[in-house]
C-alpha cells in the first residue's frame, strides 16, 4: 500500500490530494478569487496566490486523508503545461518536500492527467474504469484535443484545436455576454433555461479531426454587437436563448469530430475529460451515444476542472515503473 501526495499549481487553482495507490483519501482545491474582475487569469497574481496557498492546502490534505508525511510513499507534481510563474511555485515545493523527506519525486504532465483521472477510484461512489484502447475528448480552458490511450502512458492525439480550445469558447462567450471568468459554468447555468436554436452561427470547417472555436467566437461576437445596436437590452431578454445557443454549438462542433474519431478507429470506449467535461450539454450528447454501442465515461465533477488527485493517480502509475524525476527538473509551459 503506497501513499502518493499530488500537488497540481499549473493555472489559477492550487491543490494538494493524497491517494491509497489509487483510492482517493483527499483532494483540496483552493480557487483563486482575485481573477474574476479581470476577466481572465492574470499570472502574477495567480503564481502569488500559489505561494500564499501551497502550505495550508498539502497540510489539509494530509490532514483529511489522515495520515502523517512520514507515511508518504513518493510526491507527484504537475510540471506543464500551464503558466510558468504558476508552475515554478508547485514544482519547487513537491522538491523541497521529496527532498526533505527523502522520497521519490514524481512529474506528471497536466493534459495525461485529466485523461488519466479516470483511474482513480473512490469508495464511496464506485464506477468501471475504461479498458485500453480506448479514445478521450480532453477539453479544458487551454486545450482542446481528441487522444488514443493503448496504455496508461502511450497516449496518440489523433485531432487538436487549431486555435481557441473548447473552454476558451465558452469563456469568450461569456465575457461577450458580461459575465464573470470563468464563464463556462456560467453558460452552462443559464442555458438549462433556454431554447439551444434560437440562434445560428456560422460552423467550423476544418480537416480530419482537428477543431476551430475562433469562428465561432466571431460569429457570436457580431450577433450580439448587431443586435445591441437595435436593442440595448438585448442581452438580458434573450440571456438564456444566447447561452443555450453557443453552448449547442460548441458541443455539436465537439461530437462531430469526436463522432468522426470513433468511426475512424473503430474504438466504442470514450471518455471525456477536463474542465468542460462538467458541461451538461456534453454530458447528454455523449450519453445518448450509448444508443449506438458507445461505452461513455463521464468523469466526477470534483475530477473535471483541475485538480491535484488526478496528478497523484498519473504519479502511481509512474511510481510503479519507479520513473522518478530527480531535482534538477524544471518546468515546461507548453506541451511540445
Ligand atoms: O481543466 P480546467 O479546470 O483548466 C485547464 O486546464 O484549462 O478547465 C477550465 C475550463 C474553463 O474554461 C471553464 O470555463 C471550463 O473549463 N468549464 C466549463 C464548465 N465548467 C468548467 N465549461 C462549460 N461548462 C461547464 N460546466
Ligand atoms: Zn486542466
Amino acid at each position: 500500500m503506497n501513499y502518493i501526495l499530488g500537488i497540481e499549481s499549473s493555472c489559477d487553482d492550487t491543490s494538494a490530494a493524497v491517494l491509497r495507490d489509487t483510492t482517493i483519501c483527499s483532494n483540496v482545491i483552493a480557487n483563486q478569487a482575485v481573477h474574476t474582475s479581470f476577466g481572465g487569469v492574470v499570472p502574477e497574481l495567480a503564481s502569488r496566490a500559489h505561494q500564499q496557498n501551497i502550505i495550508p492546502v498539502v497540510e489539509t490534505a494530509l490532514r483529511k486523508a489522515g495520515i502523517t508525511k512520514e507515511q508518504l510513499s513518493a510526491i507527484a507534481f504537475t510540471r506543464g503545461p500551464g503558466l510558468l510563474g504558476s508552475l515554478l511555485v508547485g514544482t519547487s515545493f513537491a522538491k523541497s518536500f521529496a527532498y526533505a523527506l527523502n522520497i521519490p519525486l514524481i512529474e506528471v504532465n497536466h493534459m495525461e492527467a485529466h485523461v488519466l483521472a479516470h483511474f482513480i477510484v473512490d469508495e464511496e461512489k464506485l464506477k468501471d474504469i475504461p479498458h485500453f484502447p480506448f479514445l478521450c475528448l480532453t477539453v479544458s480552458g487551454g486545450h482542446t484535443q481528441i487522444v488514443k490511450l493503448s496504455d496508461h502512458f502511450s497516449m496518440q492525439i489523433i485531432g487538436r484545436t487549431i486555435d481557441d480550445a473548447a473552454g476558451e469558447a465558452f469563456d469568450k462567450a461569456a465575457k461577450i455576454l458580461g459575465l464573470p471568468y470563468p464563464g463556462g459554468p456560467l453558460i452552462d447555468k443559464y442555458a438549462k433555461e433556454g431554447n439551444p436554436k434560437a440562434f445560428k452561427f456560422s460552423k467550423p470547417n476544418i480537416q480530419a479531426l482537428d477543431y476551430s472555436f475562433s469562428g465561432l467566437k466571431t460569429s457570436f461576437l457580431y450577433l450580439v454587437r448587431d443586435h445591441l445596436k437595435q436593442d440595448p437590452d438585448f442581452i438580458e431578454k434573450n440571456l438564456a436563448d444566447l447561452c443555450a445557443s453557443i453552448q449547442h454549438a460548441i458541443v455539436e462542433t465537439l461530437m462531430k469530430k469526436l463522432i468522426m474519431a470513433v468511426k475512424q478507429t473503430g474504438i466504442k470506449e470514450v471518455a471525456i475529460a477536463g474542465g468542460v467535461s462538467a458541461n451538461s450539454g456534453l454530458r447528454n450528447a455523449i450519453l445518448e451515444q450509448q444508443n449506438n454501442g458507445w461505452k461513455v465515461f463521464i468523469p466526477d465533477f470534483q475530477f473535471t476542472t483541475d485538480n491535484a488527485a488526478m496528478i497523484a493517480v498519473a504519479g502511481y502509475f509512474k511510481f510503479l515503473k519507479k520513473d522518478f524525476a530527480d531535482l534538477t527538473v524544471a518546468p515546461y509551459s507548453r506541451q511540445g
